[in-house]
């Protein structure tokens, strides 16, 4: 139980948990605008570059983004709440005549369709720009109730509905961004990296518990039961290895709910009701480990096919569901690679044991049919000190 438990261990200090880094200070801003602060935010390679003036509570701020021609950019204040709804919302794109356009818009989950309508906060000047593919949107605003941290949200797109900005994608990026800034400070956290943060553990929790540790016990049950010198020192550790793959991945599944519970609005359905299939599955698999029968008992063999057919289901569901996760969370792509190399490897062994162990489960009919025809005798007596899949093909061919 020790290694993966180190494994684990080791995966989550490999984390990356920030993803930010401060480039934003070599911009080069038209007409030599300047700006006291700025921040590279976390996602979509944005950039905020602010001044604020404490005299009159307002805020220059000129937000940019890479961007084609025919997409558009948003940013918001959330004077409410973090994330989208509540978002008061500046957008900039090219309008249907060609003209690069700035609109306002307050978003929130009702009423998600894009029009020019006026914030909850008054916006003193604002325009827009785009050039060498970037887009920026320049505005001076009154920052409401001169509360200096604010939750802002960003958004790039290329979807348009009649002319005006709708919807985007709902995974990575586009749904990390979104944090708290310190406008004093410059300091950007919060909301949408601790998010993110609770995103990845949940990830490498799940992923270690339902995509690595359960394909391993499966392994360690199907082939070392064979080699009789592992009996039954494969039992206890299929247990223990499926058992650790239980609780972590409880934990995992739990951190689901709770990150399903937080983002109304947002759901991932078919990642989530697999998730619910796979505990429910998981759980039957550990009662099914109390209400097992004795080795000779004549419901053992319908007790094993039931055990088979939701350990495998498990497993192959689980896969699924990892890389369902890997769309919504959208990590580095090493992440994913790392997954698929060891998800390989695991097969890769399964196949070159399947092969080993049919091969030594044949030799051992063969001698034990010969043996049969000399002795004379039920050459069963001879296997009933192993557990092994051999022993019950035995039973089933006998
Ligand atoms: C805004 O808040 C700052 C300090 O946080 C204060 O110095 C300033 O006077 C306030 N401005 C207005 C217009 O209330
Ligand atoms: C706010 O005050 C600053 C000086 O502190 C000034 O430069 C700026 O024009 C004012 N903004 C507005 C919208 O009045
Ligand atoms: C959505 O908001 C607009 C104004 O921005 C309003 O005219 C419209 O009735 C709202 N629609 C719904 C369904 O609330
Ligand atoms: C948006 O509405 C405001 C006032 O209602 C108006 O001044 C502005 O020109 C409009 N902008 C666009 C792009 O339609």
């Amino acid at each position: 139980m020790s290694i993966p438990l180190l494994l684990f261990v080791l995966l989550l200090s490999l984390l990356p948990l920030s993803f930010s880094q401060q480039s934003c200070a070599h911009d080069i801003m038209p007409e030599n605008k300047l700006y006291s602060l700025c921040n590279s935010l976390p996602q979509l390679s944005a950039n905020l570059h602010w001044t604020y003036h404490p005299s009159n509570s307002t805020v220059d701020i000129a937000y940019r983004a890479p961007q084609s021609s025919d997409g558009w950019i948003a940013w918001a204040l959330n004077p409410t709440a973090t994330g989208m709804n509540g978002a008061e919302t500046i957008f900039a794109f090219y309008d249907s005549k060609g003209v690069m356009t700035t609109v306002t818009y307050p978003i929130t989950y009702t009423n998600t369709t894009v029009r020019n309508s006026s914030l909850s906060f008054k916006i003193y000047s604002m325009s827009s720009q785009f050039s060498n593919n970037v887009m920026s949107i320049y505005a001076t605003i009154e920052l409401p109730n001169n509360k200096t941290k604010v939750n802002h949200v960003w958004q790039s797109s290329t979807i348009f509905t009649n002319g005006m900005p709708s919807g985007h994608a709902a995974t990575g990026a586009n749904v990390r961004s979104t944090a708290t800034l310190d406008l004093l400070s410059g300091e950007s956290s919060g909301s949408g990296n601790s998010r993110l943060h609770r995103k990845n553990i949940h990830g490498v929790l799940n992923a270690v518990s339902w995509g690595i540790l359960m394909p391993i016990g499966a392994i360690i049950a199907r082939y070392m039961r064979v080699f009789k010198s592992a009996d039954p020192a494969w039992f206890y550790l299929h247990v223990a290895c499926q058992c650790s793959a239980y609780i972590v991945g409880v934990a995992g599944w739990g951190t689901g709910l709770k990150l399903g519970s937080d983002s109304k609005g947002i759901t991932y359905d078919s990642h989530r009701d697999i998730g619910i299939a796979l505990f429910s599955l998981a759980t039957l698999q550990v009662f099914a480990l109390l209400l097992r029968p004795k080795k000779d008992h004549k419901y053992r063999l319908y007790w094993n096919i039931y055990h088979h057919v939701i350990g495998y289901t498990v497993i192959i569901l689980s896969v699924i569901n990892i890389f369902k996760g890997f769309d919504i969370l959208d990590p580095e792509r090493k992440w994913k690679h790392a997954y698929i190399a060891i998800i390989v490897t695991l097969g890769g062994i399964a196949v070159a044991l399947e092969a080993i162990t049919w091969g030594i489960v044949l030799k051992r009919k063969r001698s034990d049919s010969s043996e049969k025809s000399h002795r004379g005798t039920n050459g069963v007596n001879g296997l009933n000190g192993t557990n092994g899949y051999g022993a019950s093909r035995q039973h089933q061919v006998t």
